[in-house]
């Protein structure tokens, strides 16, 4: 797989190819959601390949060999999920896990949500072997796939350019700030989290009421052949109010009654 170190190109073009396939499978995976009405886990993805001259100075910073690079820098090729919601990223993980053996293998994780970097760092990292078929042959590269939300991306965007602007050694006064805004960051993510779970938990019992709704005005018009007229009007009296009243256990037990009714009828 690995040609020349000196042939930049030609070692790249399986990285390349990589980063432009996953992109691909991973965007696809969140059209398919959107287009079936669901909500996507993933809002959206980037990749790119590393630079020929980062690529070497991360060689030289972790003492490298040339011939290693390949094998030993990771992140040559790089895929980037952004999320919406910290559930989300498990949810993302897991649908990455799943896809073991059919393309791409997990062969590393970090977990820098649970225990975030010192930097303020938030993200979760998978190292995959991903197989490409280039137009010269067969190859498996690594590649680092970073799960994040919004937020996390955010702060991560900021910090990176506040690290280039600097050279990497970042004033103290101001990594602190970093730190903060981060944690203000992850309790953002936080509060999120919770409002979203509301939201769909309101979802699920707005859902549920319009099923309810509809199976008793079901098994009142079921009723209206067979029950006295009086008996009727009696029962869309109660059940506007009830309706009105918004008691979901309460309209539940009025159709109950009107299942026993129509057991009654034998209808
Ligand atoms: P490098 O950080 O690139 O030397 O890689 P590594 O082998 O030490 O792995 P690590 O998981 O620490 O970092 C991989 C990638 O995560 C980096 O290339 C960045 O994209 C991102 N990253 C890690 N730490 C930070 C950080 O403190 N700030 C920002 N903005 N990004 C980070
Ligand atoms: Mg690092």
């Amino acid at each position: 797989m690995f040609i020349s170190p000196t042939n930049w190109e030609e070692t790249l073009l399986p990285y390349n190819q990589a980063v432009d396939e996953l992109v691909v499978k991973f965007s696809s995976l969140a059209a398919g959601f959107r287009k079936l009405d669901r909500p996507s886990p993933i809002e959206s993805v980037s990749g790119r390949v590393k630079r020929v001259s980062s690529i070497l100075d991360k060689a030289n910073r972790k003492s490298v060999a040339t011939s290693e690079i390949t094998e030993k820098i990771e992140d040559i090729a790089g895929i980037r999920i952004i999320c919406r919601f910290i559930d989300d990223i498990s949810v993302v993980i897991r649908m990455i896990k799943d896809r073991g053996g059919i393309d791409l293998e997990v062969i590393k994780e970090r977990d820098y949500i649970t225990s975030m970097k010192p930097s303020g760092y938030r993200s979760f990292h998978l190292i995959v072997r991903y197989p490409v078929i280039t137009a010269f042959g067969f190859a498996r590269v690594l590649c680092e796939i970073q799960i994040r939300t919004m937020a996390m991306n955010f702060w991560a965007t900021i910090e990176h350019s506040l690290r280039y602007k600097y050279n990497g050694k970042i004033p103290e006064q101001l990594a602190s700030r970093l730190i903060s805004s981060s944690e203000a960051a992850a309790k953002l993510d936080d509060e999120m989290n919770a409002i979203h779970d509301e939201i769909m938990e309101a979802q699920i019992v707005y859902q549920s009421k319009t099923a309810l709704v509809d199976e008793i005005l079901d098994n009142i018009q079921r009723l209206y052949v067979s029950a006295r007229v009086d008996e009727l009007e009696d029962l869309n009296e109660r059940f506007f109010a009830l309706y009105e009243g918004g008691d979901f256990e309460k309209l539940a037990d009025f159709n109950r009654s009107l299942r026993a009714m129509r057991d009654v009828y034998r209808i």
